[in-house]
């Protein structure tokens, strides 16, 4: 390459970043809460979210509460207690949280602990660790009183039995429910947490997105928090909700970052995926944000007008 045409490239290349990276300063949503959380059982979540949120609590206990309530229900089949299990009939179990000064804790391929996003919250918090996997996260929620319970419902043991006999084919759009939960408290402070049972009938150690900082959820205080919902592998491969927090630093409405990450998603498969991913996502002001690629995709916001389900439409 002649020297000229060098230094003309490099400017470029160091131009750009500089141009993408430049922080948008974002006003911070002060006085007004709210949570939003994916698909229906977002509703009840919020209602529990909300309760803190509304008596000054933190955006952090508040999506921790929020998230325990899907955890604990049995009729939750993506989720904790009664989630589908994996190929081996097990319960395995992702969670991760992650609050407003970057700090946040994660659990994958937990089993028999009903609520794996405590227990996430916990790594955080009296751990030098990010993240806990299998048996050593077990003995770890064992050793901070966290009780075993058998997570496998006889709802869900008849599902996998039938599934077993007549060796169905799960399909990526119908077994990936998480409940992914983000918040803001009155002080303006973001937080964030998803927890899942994941891809029914998986192979056994399959880990999602869930779990996984900067894929299932990410929080920047400065700029605004996301998560994501569908199929975990496409969320981690575009390492979907650090990009959409990216995007909006980038000047993206919440609405555009979520629909940009997904039309990456969307051109690696030839335009034509045959699976669900969504987003959901809020901006530092309070503006929400959400996309889903196929059919439609469901979200439940909760602030001081009330808590409502809003019905979306797949980008393809
Ligand atoms: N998004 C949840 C999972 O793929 O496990």
């Amino acid at each position: 390459m002649k020297r000229r045409k060098f230094i003309k490239t490099t400017a470029v290349s160091i131009a750009a970043p500089t141009i993408l990276l430049s922080n948008q300063n974002i006003p911070s949503n002060h006085n007004n809460p709210l949570v939003l959380s994916t698909w229906t059982h977002g509703l009840p979540a919020n209602k529990a979210a909300w309760k803190i949120l509304s008596k000054n609590g933190s955006a952090l206990d508040a999506v921790e509460a929020g998230a325990k309530v899907p955890e604990a229900d049995p009729k939750s089949t993506s989720v904790g207690y009664g989630g589908l299990p994996d190929e081996q009939g097990k319960v395995t179990l992702d969670a991760c949280i992650m609050d407003h000064t970057g700090n946040c804790g994660s659990v994958a391929f937990i089993q028999n602990i009903k609520h794996p996003i405590s227990v996430a919250r916990k790594i955080m918090e009296v751990t030098k660790h990010v993240m806990l996997v299998g048996e050593g996260a077990r003995q770890f929620a064992v050793s901070q009183g966290f009780e075993e319970t058998d997570l496998l419902t006889d709802e869900s043991r008849k599902a996998w039995k039938k599934w077993e006999k007549e060796q169905f084919q799960s399909t990526p759009h119908d077994t990936h429910d998480t409940i992914s939960i983000l918040a803001q408290d009155y002080k303006g402070n973001l937080a964030g947490a998803c927890t899942t049972s994941g891809w029914a009938y998986k192979l056994h150690g399959r880990v999602g997105d869930s779990p996984i900082i900067g894929a299932g959820l990410f929080v920047d205080n400065e700029i605004g928090c996301t998560a994501a919902t569908g199929l975990g592998e496409e969320v981690i491969k575009t390492t979907g909700s650090f990009l959409v927090v990216e995007l909006m630093r980038q000047g993206y409405s919440p609405n555009e970052a979520c629909e940009e990450a997904l039309k990456r998603i969307i051109k690696k498969h030839n335009r034509n995926p045959d699976f669900q991913v969504s987003y959901i996502a809020l901006r530092k002001d309070g503006e929400i944000g959400s996309a889903c690629i196929n059919g439609s995709f469901e979200y439940a916001l909760a602030n001081k007008k009330g808590n409502k389900l809003h019905k979306i439409k797949g980008l393809i």
